[in-house]
Order: C-alpha cells, then structure tokens, then sequence
C-alpha cells in the first residue's frame, strides 16, 4: 500500500430512494466515525444504479440530491469529508476503461455478486456488458483516490479484493520503467546519506527474511520524507517491496459490522423487503407502522402470555431501550401484564427522538438547495482534483501522453 493512500477513505452508496434506519445503524454511524479519523471521501453512485436500473432511470436523479440531504442531516460533515456524485467525476470513466484493457474477463465473471444478483434479480436482464463491468468500475472508484481503506459490508468484499488485483496487475505491467532500478536508487540518495543508507538497510533485511515489521519501518522512513517527490516516493515503495512502482496503491476492505436494526418484519430492515422506517419519515407515519406491526403470534388476546424472543418488537428493544426498560417487557409479555401496545410505546418514543434531530437538520437543508448544490459543487471540484492527479499519473505509467 503507498503510504500517501493510508489515511484515505472512500465509499459509496447508490441512489436507489432514500436512506432508512436500517443505513443509519450499519453505513451511516460509521462514517460519521470514519471522518474524524480519516481524510473520506464520500460519494453518490449514481453510475452503478444504472448497471441494475438502467430502465428505471427517474428514480436515480431524483434520490442523489435526497441521499446527500440525508448524509448531511446526520451528520456527515462537509468540513470533514468531501461528498460527491460519482457522474460529476467522469474520470471514473476514463480510469475504467483503461483499466477495462488489461482485467480479463474471467475475473469479472467470478466475482460471486454477479450470478448472485442475477439469480435475484431474475425480473430485469442483467447480462449485459455494464453490469458485467460493474465491479471493475468500483475499483476505478477506490484507485482514482489511491485510497488505501473501503468501508463495505460483507456482499462487497469480493468487490475490494478485485480492486487489489487490478491495481496488482497494473503496476506489475506499467510500474516497470526501462531504468527502474537506476531511478529508484537515484531517489534513495535525494534522502541524505543517513537515510538512504537505513533504506536500503531495510530493504535488505525485509527481501532476505521476509520480516512485516521492517517493511512497515521502510514506509514510515518514507513517509516522513519531506523533499523527495510523489514519483520517487511510488518508486522507493516499490523498490522496497521488491516490485515495480507502486502508481495504484491496492486498498483494504474495511469491514462494516453488519446492522442489527430489524424491519418491521423482524428480517433485516432493507428496502427490498418493504420494512422500513424512512430516515426522516413523518412522525404519524412511524408511529403507524410501528403500531400496526406484527407482534409474537401466540399473542392473539390481549390476556394470552407471549414470548419476546418470537416477536418483532423485541428486536427494537434490543437497540433502542435499557435494561430497565427491557426487564419490564419480558416480565410483562410473559405474564400478559402488559399489552403489546404498551410494549410499542418506549419503542415509537425512542425512534422519534432519534429521527427528530435528524429531521429538523434535513428541513433546514430541504429549505435551502442553493446551499446543498454549492457543498456538491464543492465536494465535486475537490473530488476531480484529486482524480486528475492520478489520471496524469496512470496515462504517463501507460505513455499516453501524447494526447
Ligand atoms: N457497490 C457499492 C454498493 O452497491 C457502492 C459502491 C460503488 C462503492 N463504488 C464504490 C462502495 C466504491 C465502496 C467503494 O453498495
Ligand atoms: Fe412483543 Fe411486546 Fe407484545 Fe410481547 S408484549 S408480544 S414483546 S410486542
């Protein structure tokens, strides 16, 4: 991994409708983590939607506005992170074509969520060259920032660890210059004796007996370097680690821990299974569904004793109330002491409190879209800077520099 990419995040969501609870517990809380202790960089898949929706197509423009209202009025922070939409950076494009040149198909075709979708999502013809494609664009995605950390859940991990060998192969093919060797030691002596000769003692140690912790002190040496230039800092990490120039650092999945938060069914709260609460839903309409969902089954009268561990409503209990709180429902449901109202109303109290804020941030965004389009705009411009960068880097690794 090149040592600039360590303290980079990247991630992206899809427009596909707006975002519910069920984002805020498993992605959301964790970016707002993420962007105190990173440089993240947050953005709006818009051209992924298309791989899966691409005859569907109003519901995308619609929600990119709509999810980034959502991210804000969370509490992801403009300041902190930069949030973009992925169209508004079209050298996504250019770097998943280049990259398009050198992934062989079968390592697209194995990527597990291609079948898996397809089996799926049966209704929609997928077998097109785009949703083929789709994974190979996420890796565009991730390299174009050189970040070297992805937070994703689980079905995407396949996704990072393509990305890892794309950019593999890239800097195996194009990080070979004809004088690669003469360059990197020449880069070595830009350091100053000292260092220069503790480089190279590292390198030795690490290529002779393989030892991680000298190749970690070998990156740090180079991190700290003020005076030698990004090329020769790619040049150096990869002399160090025995391969060519590192121009594509390989990122790292960062593991999402999977949301609890239940669906009003009790199954995973997830859009397709039409049980969610809406992140800033009318308070009338959570209190309804919340009401209105099903409850232990053995439960039919209000003096039948039910069972916590067979009901819906207990799950919401495990996330949104005490011990306390939690003592009086197993007493009272299985006693029949109390009734499954009764049971729902610190539930319907919990939620609103939590989306309340939530929703005052996102009134105050939905009444001011000149202010939101300018946090685009701005997240947009910082997001091309940086992939222009890698571009110039990626077309004079592939001498493409005659355009
Ligand atoms: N494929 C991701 C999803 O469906 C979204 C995504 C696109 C993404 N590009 C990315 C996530 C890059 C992380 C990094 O959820
Ligand atoms: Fe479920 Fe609570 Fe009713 Fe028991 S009392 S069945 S836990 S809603």
């Amino acid at each position: 991994m090149s040592i600039a990419a360590n303290r980079r995040v990247l991630s992206g969501m899809r427009p596909t409708g707006q975002l519910h609870l069920g984002h805020y517990h498993g992605v959301l809380k964790n970016w707002i983590q993420l962007q105190h202790e990173y440089e993240c960089f947050f953005f709006v898949a818009d051209w992924h939607a298309l791989t899966t929706s691409y005859d569907d197509t109003a519901i995308i423009g619609e929600s990119v506005y709509d999810i980034v209202i959502d991210w804000l009025s969370v509490g992801i922070n403009p300041g902190e992170a930069t949030l973009f939409v992925q169209s508004r950076v079209p050298e996504h494009a250019e770097l998943h074509l280049l990259l398009s040149m050198i992934t062989p198909i079968s390592w697209l075709e194995r990527v597990p969520s291609y079948k898996d979708q397809q089996e799926k999502l049966r209704e929609r013809d997928l077998s097109t060259y785009g949703f083929l494609g789709y994974p190979l664009l996420q890796a565009a995605d991730i390299l174009i920032y050189k970040a070297g950390h992805v937070p994703v859940g689980e079905d995407q991990v396949a996704h990072i660890e393509l990305a890892r060998e794309v950019a593999r192969r890239f800097n195996h093919i194009y990080g070979r210059e004809p004088d690669f060797e003469q360059k990197a030691e020449a880069a070595a002596k830009k350091m100053g004796r000292k260092n220069a000769k503790l480089y190279f003692e590292i390198r030795r140690t690490y290529q002779e007996g393989g030892d991680l912790e000298g190749l970690e002190r070998g990156r740090a040496l180079l991190e700290a370097q003020q005076n030698i230039s990004l090329g020769d800092r790619e040049r150096l990490l990869g002399y160090l680690e025995g391969g060519g120039k590192v121009i594509l650092p390989e990122p790292q999945a960062l593991l999402t821990p999977e949301s609890k938060m239940p669906g009003l069914d009790g199954e995973k709260m997830s859009k397709s299974y039409q049980n969610t609460i809406a992140l800033r839903e009318a308070p009338e309409s959570v209190t309804q569904k919340l009401r209105t969902m099903p409850t232990d089954p053995a439960r039919v009268r209000r003096s039948d004793p039910g069972d916590p561990q067979k009901c819906p409503v207990w799950r919401f209990h495990e996330i949104y109330s005490d011990d306390g709180v939690r003592q009086w429902v197993r007493e009272g449901c299985t006693t029949a002491g109390i009734g499954c109202l009764d049971c729902k109303q610190p539930i319907i109290d919990a939620v609103l409190a939590e989306q309340q804020p939530i929703r005052e941030r996102s009134e105050e965004f939905l009444d001011d879209p000149d202010t939101v389009r300018a946090i685009i705009d701005e997240g947009c411009e910082a997001a091309r800077d940086v992939a222009r960068d890698t571009l110039d880097d990626v077309r004079q690794a592939m001498s493409l520099l005659y355009r």
